[in-house]
């Protein structure tokens, strides 16, 4: 732009100056806004509003920085894996809230090995009290060494991984810029998968911004909240979207994945799963431990009219959950609201 230069002081002149220094105000307002947004995200642990207190236990391992960025680098890792070929991300992919792409029902492992079950999303494991669709790991340190051992999974010993990790040419800095320290153990390397895992909060669907007055939903989707309070919300409950109990939604009648059972040997247990989150579902299919249904308009059809008797059934569902198909519709759109752009989309979390 022509530099303005008020030789005469004719009203146009001044006028222009005028604009001219308005929009230089304007661009410093704008600056200011950039300079904010360049100092770039938070690697802070912060618990939303209406979320419960984390179970995780982060005085003994804060979220740093340093810390988030080394446990994202394992994450990407191959090495973790016994021939180097399966990383964490290859069954947990982001743009899908950290579930599996749904070409692999049952997850795939190294040497195109099949597991036994489909692999969940990663979200707000920070609140939650067990994992897995058992509850067979108690503790989110603990879940790595499971993946990494498992045969259909990583199938690699934990010694070899850490062996690894100390002869590379960066992780031993990584470790030390992180840890203050340069030996490598394998409750370092948890801790950092840990500090990576913990800040994968979702709570940013367009459902959060609604109960924070930020959007409008629409009539649909509130008929559809309305009926999931009454016909879902007994077990998928609360900001979490499920009350992290046991139970046997009927998907069938003989199991041969027992499910909780493995963990407790009560028979009493078989054939319960641990009732899952459902926030970011519309994009996390197919459903159920067993991969069993495609869509959510199949899942919505098995609770109205096609639930299996068992002895573990839960007593809520004998009779199924009636529903029209307007309303099935209505709760699916509901569903969708439940999906969280902005954590899929967290350049935090990005390869790099
Ligand atoms: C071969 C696929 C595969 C790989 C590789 C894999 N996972 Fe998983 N992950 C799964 C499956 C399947 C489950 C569910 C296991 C179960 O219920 O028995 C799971 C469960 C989890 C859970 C528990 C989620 C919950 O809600 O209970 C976490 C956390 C997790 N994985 C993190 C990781 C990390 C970290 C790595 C890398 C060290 C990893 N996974 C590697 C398939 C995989
Ligand atoms: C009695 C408790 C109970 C009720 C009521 C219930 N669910 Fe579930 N739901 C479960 C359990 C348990 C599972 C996991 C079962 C499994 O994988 O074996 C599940 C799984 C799901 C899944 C699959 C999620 C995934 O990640 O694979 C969806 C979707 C779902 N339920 C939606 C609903 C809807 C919608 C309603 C209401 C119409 C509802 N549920 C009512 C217990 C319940």
């Amino acid at each position: 732009m022509a530099p303005v230069i008020g030789a005469t002081f004719s009203p146009f002149t001044m006028k222009k100056t005028l604009i001219i220094s308005a929009l230089a105000l304007v661009s410093v307002v704008i600056g200011c806004k950039k300079d904010e947004t360049d100092k770039g995200p938070s690697y802070e642990f912060r618990k939303p509003e209406n979320f419960p207190e984390p179970t995780y236990t982060f005085d003994n391992n804060p979220v740093t920085e340093a810390g988030f960025k080394l446990g994202k680098k394992l994450f990407f890792d191959p090495i973790l894996s016994v021939d180097n070929t399966v990383s964490c991300n290859n069954c947990h992919n982001q743009s899908l809230a950290f579930a599996d792409l749904p070409l692999h029902a049952f997850s795939k492992g190294v040497m195109e090995r099949q597991g036994i079950r489909n692999a969940p999303q990663l979200v707000n494991l920070a609140f939650m009290k067990e994992f897995f669709w058992d509850g067979g790991v108690t503790h989110l340190d603990f879940v790595p060494l499971n993946a990494i051992e498992a045969e259909f999974e990583m199938d690699e010993e934990i010694e070899n991984v850490i062996a690894k990790l100390n002869n590379h040419a960066e992780y031993p800095a990584l470790f030390k810029a992180a840890f203050g320290t340069d030996e490598i153990n394998t409750p370092l390397m948890l801790h950092a998968l840990s500090q990576f895992t913990n800040l994968m909060v979702s709570n940013n669907s367009p459902y959060d911004k609604y109960l924070r007055g930020e959007v409008v939903l629409t009539a649909q989707e509130l008929e559809g909240l309305r009926l999931f309070e009454q016909k879902c919300q007994s077990c998928h409950s609360g900001i979490l979207f499920t009350d992290e109990s046991y139970r046997n939604n009927g998907i069938d009648s003989v199991f041969t994945d027992i499910g909780r059972a493995r963990i407790t040997s009560f028979s009493g247990d078989i054939g319960k799963f641990r009732v899952p989150s459902l926030r970011n579902v519309g994009i996390t299919r197919p459903y159920m431990h067993n991969a069993k249904f495609a869509t959510l308009e199949a899942v919505l059809d098995h609770y109205s009219d096609g639930i299996i008797e068992s002895p573990s059934l839960d007593p809520s569902l004998e009779n199924g959950i009636p529903m029209t198909a307007e309303e099935k519709a209505a709760i699916i759109t509901f569903l969708k609201t439940l999906t969280d752009k902005d954590f899929t989309q967290d350049e935090r979390f990005f390869k790099g």
